[in-house]
């Protein structure tokens, strides 16, 4: 265990918890599910999901971030009811919450990314969905009834992200969110390989590591008929900013920015065409920054200016962590590894609750901060706090 890595330390908590549920209707929180999925899962994935980079500091870091808020408590406004719907070119959603693209869902769960498309469908949740599926988009769109967001990762053969784009496009896809913050041969997810060495379980049945990389594209459903031949790389070092004028150029449909980590770059997304931006920095597992998503929320909501939506993931774990993304500016805030714990321990139940969850505790934040539409949520509602290491996260 490496000193001072929180990352590391929640991941112990959770498997530590001693209070065990029995289905996800008992969970008090999304922790809960943590809890779960970390007593259940195989090492090796549970590895794969919690994992950062190096130490996992920047893991430890997107929590951190929401401490340095407090809430600006108002009362004696009639919060009767409460208004967590929000609109994202032009269609209204029932919660600012929605699911960021996570990838190979069947290491969480036999039927891989089905019961998270279900569960949106249920909830009417956005939902995006990454490049490497197991299951098709095309198979994801049916079960969510309603057009996903695709995720697009930039492999180093362009005429491959062509395709990938128009596929998702044909098929009815929202929207494009091109990744841009993962490099090929990026900084070394420690945890993941450490959880690896303690797990037993033959893992070259499924991860047959002799066909290289493009052997690991071919088991990924939207790589079917796809010339493999060229591909070497997730995210190709050589890219640059005329990427995203690209795709732009190669659909009609919405393409965002995910994994913009500061003001510049965000005005640069938008200088080449952009529609939206994600903040970003993959949940930790880009680079070791020790800066969390949150931390850069008020620069790149002020580069923005309003042009666009302005979208935020990266540790949220409660209602009250979306309200102070809301309250500094984002349009919306996506989940990652709360819904893979929900996944894996119940499957479409599990992503349910753990959206249910972060949705009632927003309306209880929002009751007790007197706020009772969620696009009126603003800077007024926060107090900064000065810097408090002992202040727990969230
Ligand atoms: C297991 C795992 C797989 C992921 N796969 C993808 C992916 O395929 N594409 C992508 O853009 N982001 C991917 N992400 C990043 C998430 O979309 C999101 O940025 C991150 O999980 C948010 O942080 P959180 O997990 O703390 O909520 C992945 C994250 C995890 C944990």
């Amino acid at each position: 265990m490496v000193p001072g890595s929180l990352g590391r330390l929640e991941a112990q908590a959770a498997e530590t918890a001693t209070a065990a549920i029995t289905s996800a209707e008992q969970a008090l929180n999304v922790f809960d599910l943590q809890a779960v999925a970390a007593r259940t899962m195989r090492p090796a994935h549970y590895g794969y999901l919690q994992t950062g980079v190096l130490d996992d500091r920047t893991v430890a870091a997107n929590r951190d971030g929401f401490s340095r808020y407090g809430l600006r408590a108002r009362r004696l406004v009639d919060v009767r009811t409460i208004e967590t719907s929000i609109e994202l070119f032009g269609r209204k959603w029932a919660s600012p919450v929605a699911l960021a693209p996570v990838s190979s869902q069947r290491a969480f769960h036999h039927e891989a990314e089905r019961p998270s498309a279900k569960a949106a469908r249920r909830r009417d949740a956005l939902q995006m969905i990454s490049t490497l599926t197991n299951v098709s988009f095309e198979t994801l769109m049916d079960d969510r009834q309603a057009p996903l967001w695709f995720q697009l990762y930039p492999t180093n053969d362009a005429t491959n992200a062509r395709k990938l784009v128009e596929r998702a496009d044909g098929a009815g896809a929202g929207a494009i969110v091109l990744t841009v913050d993962l490099l090929a041969g990026g900084m070394r997810r420690e945890t993941q390989a450490l959880l690896a060495r303690q797990d037993a379980g033959d893992c070259q049945q499924c991860h047959d590591r002799s066909a290289g990389f493009a052997g690991y594209l071919r088991r990924k459903a939207m790589f079917d008929g796809l010339d493999l031949t060229r591909a070497s790389a997730l995210g190709d070092p050589g890219l640059t900013w005329d990427f995203v004028r690209r795709v732009r150029s190669w659909t009609k449909k919405p393409v965002l920015v995910k994994g913009v980590m500061s003001g510049p770059d965000a005005d640069q997304a938008l200088a080449f065409g952009a529609d939206g931006i994600i903040v970003s920095n993959h949940g930790g597992r880009a680079e070791e920054s020790l800066i969390g998503a949150i931390d850069v929320l008020p620069e790149v909501v002020a580069a923005v200016r309003k042009r666009v939506p302005v979208l935020i993931d990266g540790g949220f774990r409660r209602g009250s962590d979306v309200f102070k993304a809301l309250a500094l500016g984002a349009n919306a805030v996506c989940i990652g590894r709360p819904y893979i714990w929900g996944l894996s321990g119940y499957g479409q139940a599990g992503v349910e609750a753990a959206m249910r969850l972060i949705d009632e505790e927003l309306v209880s934040t929002m009751r007790q901060a007197g706020v009772t539409q969620a696009n009126r949520i603003s800077a007024d509602d926060l107090i900064r706090l000065a810097a408090n290491p002992d202040r727990g996260p969230g």
